[in-house]
């Protein structure tokens, strides 16, 4: 059977899941998005990305059905698609309307639901762990919003992709560690689509909340991990001037989970082989993962 795309409240074949050319979503990239993990079928920590797509939504200012409503389009999406290993993608656009910068008046907003099975990192990968590069974050100050405008972090993929790394990871340049503008040192943020974490001095640290980066949801359990194995973690963002010294890094994401990071610019990190925080993290997020 074809994939079931779920469109505005119906059900139709991938093939005919198609939007208008003046979908706002197309012509503004004006909507916001979630990406969502099914181990065996179930969706992991469904509740916690809708809540974050709601927050997206308030954020650009888009009403969107209620919690429960879509709760039931993703379950049945999942259900039509007999998906077990994937992801669930859902994604919400201000609707079709001729092309003016203001928002329409009572355009309904477009949704769309697409369920399929993906290939997980593989084994090696996260045994060996995987080579990152930095690049200059030129994202703007509303990072926390998942919207689906997302050219900067296509590009700074496309440049770890020409480097032959796996990620990028973005540098805020004038961003201390207070979190202030203007300070000389620049912070690392997150990545092109990951959030990032790093030991430095035997501690871990990662970028706190705040409109510098998404409040990903794997970092969420990650930092719940991290306190139940008595591990410290400071969220505070490590400075560029820092890098050097870092003995650990990982990246975390709904579908790379917690992968280590082993060269950073060219250079090992650390002894360049996954550290033991790293793989402490890791075990503890797979005996987690479909637990929820
Ligand atoms: N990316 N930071 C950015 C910029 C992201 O795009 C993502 C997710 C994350 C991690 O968030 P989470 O743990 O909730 O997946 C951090 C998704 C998976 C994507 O765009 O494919």
């Amino acid at each position: 059977m074809s994939t079931q795309v779920y469109l505005n409240g119906q059900f139709v074949p991938y093939e005919k899941a198609l939007v208008h050319v003046e979908d706002r979503g197309y012509v503004y990239a004006d909507g916001v998005y979630e990406v969502i993990r099914l181990y065996a079928g179930q969706p992991f920590e469904l509740e916690a990305h809708l809540e974050r797509l709601e927050r997206s939504s308030a954020g650009i200012r888009l009403n969107i059905p209620a919690k429960d409503e879509l709760t039931a389009a993703a379950w049945e999406t999942i259900r039509r698609n007999n998906i077990d290993e994937g992801t669930l993608y859902i994604q919400v656009t201000r609707g079709v309307a001729p092309r003016r910068h203001q928002f329409p008046e009572q355009v309904a907003p477009v949704i769309y639901m697409l369920a399929r099975t993906i290939t997980p990192p593989s084994a090696a990968l996260m045994h060996e762990g995987v080579s990152v590069i930095t690049v200059p974050d030129i994202r703007w100050h509303h990072c926390n919003i998942k919207a689906i405008a997302l050219l900067a972090n296509v590009l700074a993929k496309q440049q770890a992709a020409d480097a032959n790394a796996y990620e990028a990871i973005f540098v805020r340049p004038g961003v201390g560690a207070a979190g202030g503008e203007g300070t000389a040192d620049g912070t690392v943020t997150e990545g092109s689509s990951t959030n990032v974490f790093a030991v430095v001095d035997g501690q871990l640290y990662t970028h706190p909340e705040g409109p510098y980066i998404l409040s990903g949801i794997t970092r969420q359990v990650v930092l719940r991990l991290a306190a139940q194995e008595r591990i410290t973690l400071r969220e505070e963002p490590v400075l560029v001037s820092q890098l050097a010294k870092v003995t650990e890094i990982f990246i975390t994401s709904t579908t790379n989970e917690v992968m280590p990071v082993t060269k950073l610019d060219g250079c090992p990190v650390g002894n360049g082989r996954p550290g033991p925080i790293t793989l402490q993290l890791a075990a503890a997020f797979t005996a987690n993962r479909g637990a929820s």
